[in-house]
């Protein structure tokens, strides 16, 4: 009789831990956090597409705290990666409040810009 009650109470505990588990940030579709805005979630760290909405678009972003890398591709591809997360030194790490500035020269000296154009993230 008393099974159910603690059997309650570890869902809960399963799905609190499934959640705390879960990074999120936030796209806005103009600079320094305006406006439109959608949050987007991962528990992994792997390729994950931005909405139909929100790719091209993105302008600025709010990182809650998390490591985050967002690609002009949809496939994440390599040497690509534009970071945004605190006390990022290097290439490829750009501002949270404004992407326009952002920018990665490439090998083959391509220049490739994220500002609207975004279209897949890594949790990092
Ligand atoms: C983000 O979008 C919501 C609606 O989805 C809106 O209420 C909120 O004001 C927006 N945030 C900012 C900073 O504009």
């Amino acid at each position: 009789m008393a099974k159910t009650p603690i059997f309650l109470v570890l869902m809960v505990c399963c799905l609190l831990a499934v959640f705390a588990e879960r990074k999120r940030f936030t796209l806005y579709v103009n600079s320094h956090h305006r406006d439109l805005n959608e949050t987007l979630y991962a528990d992994d760290h792997e390729c994950h597409t931005i909405p139909y909405f929100y790719r091209n678009r993105a302008s600025s972003i709010k990182t809650h705290g998390h490591c985050v890398v967002l690609f002009p591709s949809l496939d994440c591809k390599e040497g690509e990666e534009f970071f945004f997360k605190a006390h990022c030194e290097g290439d490829g790490c750009c501002r949270h409040t404004d992407f326009a500035d952002c920018e990665i020269e490439k090998d083959d000296g391509t220049v490739l810009k994220i500002d609207n154009a975004a279209q897949a993230y890594v949790i990092c």
